[in-house]
């Protein structure tokens, strides 16, 4: 979240200096402000809803891609996928990753740092309307109550076989294939 808002800010600063450098000041700041708004205002909605944007901590960042065992065959999905930074990890491994995020901030810079990796996609998107019928792997680090949307909506839909891997919330009606270091294994 802090990352988020500090990117707003500099795009919002960049923003100023351009309109004001080509002389067109005449915008009313409360426009800019109401622009910057309706940039961040999804990922507020994600944030309240179904979780805020913290990155998976390094060391849970490792145990998540080490109970994925990731192989060229597979394709991930990280559902709220910040910034990116474990699509891109997990790309190295994996034939194909994607994250989804609600953040237009995040999903931009995210989109940015894509074309670095030419396996991994970020894409704008709710979570929760999303189609993941190629899954082989799910991320997830999403609040205690998202967890249980995860598991009445997207979870009977998953193909068998899956591995769903949730960094610090467990899926409370689920019993984990594996758990190591607060990061809980399931299998579809
Ligand atoms: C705790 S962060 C996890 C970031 C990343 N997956 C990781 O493990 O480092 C949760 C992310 O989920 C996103 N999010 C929450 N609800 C969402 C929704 N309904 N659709 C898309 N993204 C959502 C938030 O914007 C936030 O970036």
């Amino acid at each position: 979240m802090a990352e988020a808002i500090i990117f707003v800010l500099i795009l919002g600063t960049i923003i100023v200096v351009i309109l004001y450098s080509f002389n067109i000041a005449w915008l009313a700041p409360e426009w800019i402000v109401g622009f910057l708004f309706l940039l961040i205002a999804p990922g507020l909605y994600a944030a309240f809803t179904s979780g805020p944007f913290v990155p998976s901590a390094r060391k849970r960042h490792k145990t998540m891609l080490k109970l994925a065992e990731l192989t060229d065959s597979d394709v991930v999905y990280d559902l709220g996928c910040g910034d990116g930074r474990l699509v891109f990890s997990a790309s190295k491994l994996a034939g194909r990753a994607c994250g989804y995020d609600l953040s237009i901030p995040l999903v931009v810079y995210g989109k940015f740092l894509s074309l670095f990796h030419p396996r991994a996609e970020i894409q704008f998107g709710n979570i929760w309307t999303q189609n993941y019928d190629d899954a082989t792997v799910i991320f997830c680090y999403l609040l205690p109550g998202a967890m249980k949307q995860f598991h009445k909506e997207v979870w009977p839909k998953l193909k068998k076989g899956t591995r769903v891997i949730s960094n610090a919330f467990e899926i409370h009606e689920l019993k984990p294939f594996k758990k190591e270091d607060k990061v809980y294994l399931y299998l579809v």
